[in-house]
């Protein structure tokens, strides 16, 4: 079969043709999409791999810059298209729009900036920035002259960027002076220099300045972004790179222990990232792509920076929050912008559906055409409102599950193109190969019956992460230790009769009743049905009797009570749905849940508080919200 000269799929037997290709020879297949890209020389071989070592190359000895797939190769197209459409944090300030063009050269002038501070090819690059371009333009400088970047999620605190720049041994931090978040104005700049103060890897600290506030400088060290490039030109030829040489590491919590920086190649990660994002959203021209995501997690990093500019899109990027200045912002912007394509978060989604519906009818948003949901199982309810009030029942919803590890997209519908299912983020794309596994280790054959298990892949995939930066063993613990020869996701599924995938959670947040091994999603999941519920988590807690009991911190829909009568609903809920064993023995309700950036849950803290052990609630650096915490301790005591 041959793979037309273009990257998109364009109908469902489409799909199934590149999907069957993709399986029984992938090497042909990657090789027909990653010929549609820009390479300075072409690879000799597609894919090399061991999943015990491991080790996994793909496209080995081609020769690429990233950035010029980004940039340079659309200048004669589409030199003047947007690619970047910036909204700030107020709706007072001005919109920022950067075409194409715009961008090559801005990008440019910074990599000479970064040159010039005696930054080589793989230098490590910490970046700890708001959502403005100059985040987008720091990282395609440092790609553009082989430098790694490390970005840090803006709101992480100083002992988060320190232990991230420790691991990495950046040799340099770009910040900003101030960020605006809400009504709030944050000093980036005085979290920075708490960090720096134990970071002795870092030799120059850029500042760009996004306020006009006074700012603490360290002469020897601490430079303004303006007056740097002041003193260097426009010009900068790309690096030339291998096709494995890294392009950024990427920090992500696991269960336990400090941070993975998972590292990330050049070649594989751009044929992945460009890839997925043009089947998963398809994309025509003239459309206008909206992922709300930090840029300071994959998310961002791979589908609002390089996947839609190595695909021409015109990406938005929103420096602001979905509540400031009111709870219809995020629908402001859509209706003011035309955008065809948003990309959101379930957390997202049910805090906006919390709000009152006035703040979405009043918006227009008769421009949109598909929506997307990334970050955990999206629960029925919070899919009905996105696909009713937000899609206006015309837009299909890409449910996309993956990973920081694995780059890119994995498992989802294509937009308009292969059926949607609500809850299920249905089927891989191409090249794509899963495997369930039931709890002996075994594979549970595909066979038109449903099933239920962990997720793993059997095969590799361009855009997988190729090792954690400086522990290849936690790298081989972690992923390729459960099952032999497969990468393991932690995640458990279940497959309907068509083969649909409905990802379940993390099978590490089950928990374990009376011998009954039960998942906290699906609970959660009958709970958040009560339609006083906002949002529930569930974790377990020593019990005489039934080893293991369950407890219930639920937060509710504004203006709804938690009384004894509602505690009755719920629990009859959740015996009715799932049976009397996973009624919850104590229910707390709560005004908010812990989350990380990602808007995951960390049940983790909840479990200690459960247990009573508050004055053991580990890393607490990476929430979004850490003062919810003495909130939920005091309401929980108070019980
Ligand atoms: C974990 C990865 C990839 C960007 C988002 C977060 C959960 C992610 C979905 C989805 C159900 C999902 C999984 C996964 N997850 N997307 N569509 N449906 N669960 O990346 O922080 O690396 O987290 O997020 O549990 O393993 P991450």
């Amino acid at each position: 079969m041959n793979i037309p000269n273009h990257l998109q799929i364009k109908s469902f037997s489409e799909y199934k043709q590149w999907y069957k290709k993709s399986i029984e020879e992938p090497e042909s297949f990657w090789d027909s999409i990653a010929n549609k890209f820009y390479w300075r020389k072409k690879w000799h071989t597609t894919l090399a791999y061991n999943f015990d070592t491991p080790e996994i190359k793909w496209f080995l000895g081609g020769k690429l810059n990233i950035t010029e797939n980004c940039l340079d190769r659309h200048l004669d197209t589409i030199g003047n298209k947007t690619a970047i459409i910036w909204e700030p944090n107020s709706p007072d300030e001005e919109t920022r729009h950067i075409t194409y063009r715009q961008l090559y050269v801005k990008v440019s002038h910074f990599a000479n900036v970064l040159k010039n501070n005696g930054i080589k090819k793989g230098d490590r690059v910490c970046l700890y920035m708001p959502m403005i371009p100059e985040l987008a333009i720091a990282m395609l400088a440092c790609a553009r002259i082989g430098a790694v970047h490390s970005i840090v999620f803006a709101g992480f605190s100083s002992a988060a960027i320190a232990s991230r720049i420790i691991d990495s041994e950046c040799k340099m931090l770009i910040t900003a002076n101030e960020v605006y978040r809400g009504n709030k104005r944050i000093n980036l700049k005085a979290i920075c220099d708490e960090a720096l103060e134990k970071t002795p890897s870092i030799e120059s600290v850029i500042v760009y300045r996004r306020t006009v506030e006074p700012t603490q400088m360290e002469p020897s060290r601490d430079k303004f972004w303006f007056d740097e490039l002041q003193k260097v030109d426009a010009n900068c030829e790309a690096e030339e790179m291998d096709a494995e040489d890294l392009l950024f590491i990427l920090y992500t919590s696991g269960s336990t222990g400090t941070p993975k920086g998972m590292v990330h190649t050049t070649g594989g990660y751009m044929v992945g990232s460009t890839f997925t994002f043009q089947n998963v959203f398809q994309l025509s021209k003239k459309d206008i792509y909206w992922c709300t995501a930090d840029i300071g997690w994959i998310t961002g990093h791979s589908y609002i920076i390089y996947g839609p500019l190595c695909a021409g899109a015109t990406t938005v990027m929103f420096e602001g929050i979905p509540s400031f200045p009111d709870y219809g912002r995020l629908w402001e912007i859509c209706n003011k912008l035309n955008v065809t394509h948003f990309y959101t978060a379930p957390t997202a989604i049910r805090a906006l559906a919390k709000q009152p519906l006035d703040l979405v009818k009043k918006h227009d948003l008769s421009s949109l055409k598909v929506l997307g949901s990334v970050g955990e199982p999206i629960n029925e309810e919070a899919w009905h409102w996105y696909n009713d009030y937000i899609g206006n029942g015309n837009c299909p919803i890409v449910d996309t599950w993956w990973q920081t590890e694995t780059g890119a997209i994995m498992i989802s519908p294509l937009a308009g193109i292969t059926p949607t299912r609500p809850t299920f983020a249905t089927l891989p794309l191409p090249g794509v190969q899963l495997a369930l596994m039931d709890e002996n280790g075994n594979e549970i054959e595909i066979k038109p019956d449903k099933a239920e298990g962990r997720l793993a892949v059997k095969f590799p995939w361009p855009s997988m992460a190729r090792s954690v930066y400086n522990n290849h063993e936690r790298y081989k613990s972690v992923y390729f230790s459960q099952f032999k020869g497969m990468y393991f996701t932690g995640d458990g599924a279940y497959r309907d009769a068509m083969g649909n995938y409905r990802i379940t959670g993390r099978v590490d947040d089950v928990v374990i009743v009376s011998g009954h091994n039960l998942g906290t999603a699906p609970i959660e999941n009958a709970i958040n049905e009560h339609e006083a519920v906002a949002e529930s988590a569930i974790v377990g807690f020593p019990h005489d009797i039934k080893g293991t009991a369950l407890c219930a911190f639920i937060s509710l829909h504004e203006g709804k009570l938690g009384n004894q009568n509602l505690i009755k609903e719920i629990k009859q809920q959740v015996s009715n749905t799932i049976g009397p064993i996973a009624k919850p023995d104590t229910v707390i309700f709560v005004n908010g849940l812990p989350k990380t950036r990602s808007g995951k849950i960390m049940r983790r803290i909840l479990r200690k508080i459960a247990h009573n052990k508050t004055d053991a609630l580990g890393d607490t650096s990476t929430l979004l919200n850490p003062d919810i915490i003495q909130e939920i301790i005091a309401q929980f005591k108070g019980n």
